[in-house]
């Protein structure tokens, strides 16, 4: 088998990278160790920034998004028993959508389907060799058990942070932080509690009030990473949650069954350089960001679309420019964004040594951004995103 850019990983960045690929008249072939329909159910976050719905609209794939995603044209921010909309469309002049990651799958799993193109699904052992080469290339098992070697003239690792992308990349730096505390998130059947996504700083700790339609809603509460989910009922889920949002205003949740529990891990990480020879990291095998900024399907379509700019200049024009810049010009986004989920996250979290001084000092912090003008307009502008590949 020989293709253009040979592709790991059918998440986010792996087949917005093969579908703008197919539009510029490159070949790809994407090779996912899951199956579709495995892909398709799982549960992530679902926040995408102005600049990723109207990239999705320009490559033909926004319609769904357009059409059954919640658009926001603000958010809220929490604390002492009150709520500040921050009114992004306002200051900024852009706004986010809410649309679950796998509804974005769904929708380019069957764009680039329906190209023809070759997904190898539910393939394993997969190995990436000779990126020091101009003749890459990537083994794998397919799903019918047989060896296969996939030729290339490139290599995308979209492969997320436990793929053989970030593993076959030498001589990397590799930044982490592991926060002390994690997120409880669930699923209920219940009607809408707030208009917009809501984050909550309360002395029981951080809670994120979000949505998925008129019947179904996200939410989310801190906790230790330890925590098992299935020790919590549903009444002490929502005694925890009504207590994060509890307030004077007399704020209270629209409780109802739950219907999926989870505990997700809060890292920030990033691996320098994204690019050694003919492999080329992006999205999440590259940088992970805590979730309460909701950055990271933003920040793996910026990386593709630099990406893909950098492919177009070497086939089209025989210039190499952009492929060697990528990995910086990439990283400037990803350490702003990581800059911004950091602060987000600290702010809005109980730490765990956290005393009194800290909690006060994070309230002034709140009191800060939503009153002083110009503090807001930089909050909200970096919320909603800049523009993709600037
Ligand atoms: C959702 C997740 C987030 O991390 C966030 O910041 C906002 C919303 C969500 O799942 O809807």
């Amino acid at each position: 088998m020989r293709t253009q850019v040979g592709i790991i990983g059918a998440g986010p960045a792996g087949l917005l990278l093969s579908h703008m690929l197919y539009l510029q008249g490159i070949d790809s072939v994407i090779v996912e160790n899951r199956s579709r329909a495995a892909i398709q159910q799982t549960i992530r976050a679902g926040v995408l920034e102005q600049g990723t719905t109207d990239l999705l609209d320009q490559i033909g794939v926004g319609e769904r998004a357009r059409k059954v995603g919640a658009h926001h044209h603000g958010f809220d921010l929490r604390w002492r028993g009150r709520t500040h909309r921050v009114d992004m469309q306002g200051l900024t002049g852009r706004s986010i959508t809410v649309y679950p990651q796998h509804e974005v799958l769904i929708d380019l799993i069957a764009a680039r389907l329906a190209t023809g193109a070759d997904i190898r699904f539910e393939v394993s052992d997969t190995a990436i060799h000779d990126i020091d080469s101009t003749s890459p290339s990537i083994s794998f098992t397919d799903k019918d058990g047989i060896a296969q070697q996939l030729q290339c003239d490139f290599v995308a690792g979209c492969d997320g942070s436990w793929g053989v992308g970030r593993k076959s990349l030498p001589n990397a730096q590799h930044f982490l932080r592991v926060y002390p505390f994690a997120w409880f998130g669930i699923l209920c059947n219940a009607p809408p509690s707030n208009d917009a996504v809501l984050y909550a700083r309360s002395p029981t700790g951080f809670a994120l009030i979000s949505h998925r339609s008129a019947t179904v809603q996200r939410m989310y509460f801190q906790c230790d990473p330890q925590e098992n989910a299935n020790d919590w009922s549903d009444a002490r889920i929502w005694e925890r949650l009504q207590s994060c949002v509890a307030g004077a205003d007399g704020y209270r949740l629209n409780e109802g069954p739950i219907f999926q529990k989870d505990v997700i891990g809060l890292r920030s990480f990033v691996c320098e350089p994204m690019r050694h020879g003919r492999l080329f990291l992006a999205g999440d095998a590259a940088h992970l960001v805590p979730p309460t900024g909701a950055k990271g399907l933003n920040l793996a379509a910026n990386d593709v679309v630099l990406l893909a700019r950098a492919f177009e200049g070497y086939y089209k024009r025989n210039d190499t420019s952009k492929l060697d810049s990528y990995s910086t010009d990439a990283l400037r986004r990803i350490w702003r964004a990581q800059h911004f989920s950091w602060w987000m996250t600290s702010m809005l979290h109980n730490g765990v040594d956290e005393n009194a001084f800290d909690a006060r000092r994070s309230e002034a912090e709140l009191d800060f951004v939503t009153s002083d003008r110009n503090a807001e307009i930089a909050m909200a502008g970096m919320y909603a995103g800049a523009p993709l590949g600037e």
